[in-house]
């Protein structure tokens, strides 16, 4: 087979790329390793910057989104007691959106097939060849038949474990790292939201987080330390440290369940530069992981299908070759202000093992001031629905 665009990876950013290129005239394919349905069994955030929506209204993808997701004007800080609550579209006019990943990216599959958009499922031993060239190729298997597809980009949207970030050379690539001393233990339950608006929670014994899917399906965290086992976390302790960390006002308005689904999940911050060598680019958790502390895992994936997009059909309509060379530092530059973002408030939402009594009044101290500082807030809301891309 032959195309322009070979896309690695059918997640939303595999997904989202394709449908702009497909939309733009530009032949691509996209080779997935995964069924559809073990794509979308994965739980993911669900908290949409105005950018990703707006590029889903683009595509024409953005229906369901409009009438299931739930636009959010603010969210909550809760330190203790204390509730400081974030006026985000007071403070930047506009809000974000809460519409599951899942809901997302199943938006996208559906569309595929109708647009015309090739996605190859259940790709085993997918390779990259001739990266450094002009012809490169991926190889892979299907059914056990062996296959390969000459393009004349090649785009890895294959996550942090996928092939195409390995594809660049040591001594070209650098990673930068940051790896958390605790986990997130993430639990799904059909019980209305304790609260209309996501809370973040920095209590003495530990974060939670209390956000939703709908008006009937919850979503929460706590973060645990790295050595706890899912089994230890019967759904009623869960429940009870959610109740305390939460505190009160939010236990008191907090309903109970069978959990869904009940899984741990280790945070780290990882930036792989740069984000294009030779015919190769890199789009989403391929290059770049945040702490989830923040949503900003999908967000950044939609920002840089917008850089990679933009450079492509600059290329393949125009010829212009300086795009896609530019690509690499534009999408990181957004990616690392979306990095620090996720960093500053994992750290201050959370109580560091190595931390002492210094570091906990530093908390306290940025707390106060956020509190009572209108710029302050404003700084978070405009990072919290997105910076301009
Ligand atoms: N061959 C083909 N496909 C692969 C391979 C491979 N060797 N390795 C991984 N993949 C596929 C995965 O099965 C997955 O469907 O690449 C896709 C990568 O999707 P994501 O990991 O979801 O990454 P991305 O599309 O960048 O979206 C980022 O998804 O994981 C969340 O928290 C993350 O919200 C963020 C968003
Ligand atoms: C979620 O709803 O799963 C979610 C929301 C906000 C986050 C992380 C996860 O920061």
């Amino acid at each position: 087979m032959k195309t322009d665009v070979a896309i690695i990876g059918a997640g939303p950013a595999g997904l989202m790329l394709g449908h702009v290129l497909r939309a733009a005239g530009v032949a691509c394919i996209v080779i997935e390793r995964q069924t559809g349905d073990y794509i979308l069994s994965r739980i993911r955030a669900g908290v949409l910057e105005r950018g990703t929506v707006d590029l889903m209204a683009r595509l024409g993808l953005d229906a369901r989104l409009r009438a299931e997701g739930f636009p959010h004007g603010g969210f909550n800080l809760a330190d203790g007691e204390r509730l400081i609550r974030i006026d985000v579209a007071a403070l930047t006019g506009h809000s974000v959106t809460v519409y599951g990943q899942t809901e997302l990216t199943r938006d996208l599959m559906d569309a595929a097939e109708p647009r015309g958009l090739e996605v190859i499922y259940e790709a085993s031993d997918v390779a990259l060849h001739e990266i450094a060239g002009d012809a490169p190729f991926v190889t892979y298997t299907k059914a056990d038949t062996a296959a390969r597809i000459d393009a004349r980009i090649i785009v890895g949207c294959d996550g942090y474990h996928g092939p195409s970030r390995r594809a660049i050379p040591d001594d070209v690539g650098r990673t930068f790292e940051r790896v958390y001393p605790f986990a997130w233990l993430g639990i799904l339950a059909d019980v209305p939201p304790c609260n209309h608006e996501l809370i973040y929670a920095n209590h003495d014994r530990g974060f939670a987080l209390a956000s939703m899917r709908s008006a009937t399906r919850s979503r929460y965290y706590v973060d645990v330390p790295l050595t706890e086992k899912i089994e230890d976390w019967p759904d009623e302790r869960v429940w009870d440290e959610l109740a305390i960390r939460l505190g009160p006002e939010a236990a008191a308005h907090m309903t109970r369940g069978p959990a869904l689904e009940k899984s741990i999940a280790p945070l780290r911050s990882f930036v792989f530069e740069p984000m294009r060598h030779g015919s190769l680019m890199l789009c989403g958790d391929a290059a770049h992981i945040v702490p989830p502390t923040g949503a900003k895992g999908l967000n950044l994936a939609a920002s840089d299908v917008h850089y990679a997009a933009e450079a492509l059909i600059a290329f393949f309509q125009k010829g212009d070759a300086d795009a896609i060379a530019g690509y690499s530092a534009k999408a990181l530059a957004r990616v690392w202000k979306s990095e620090r973002f996720s960093w500053s408030l994992t750290k201050l939402m959370h109580r560091f093992p190595e931390d002492g009594a210094f570091e906990r009044r530093m908390q306290v101290a940025e707390l106060d001031y956020i509190a009572s500082s209108e710029a302050a807030q404003r700084s978070i809301a405009e990072n919290y629905v997105g910076l301009p891309t």
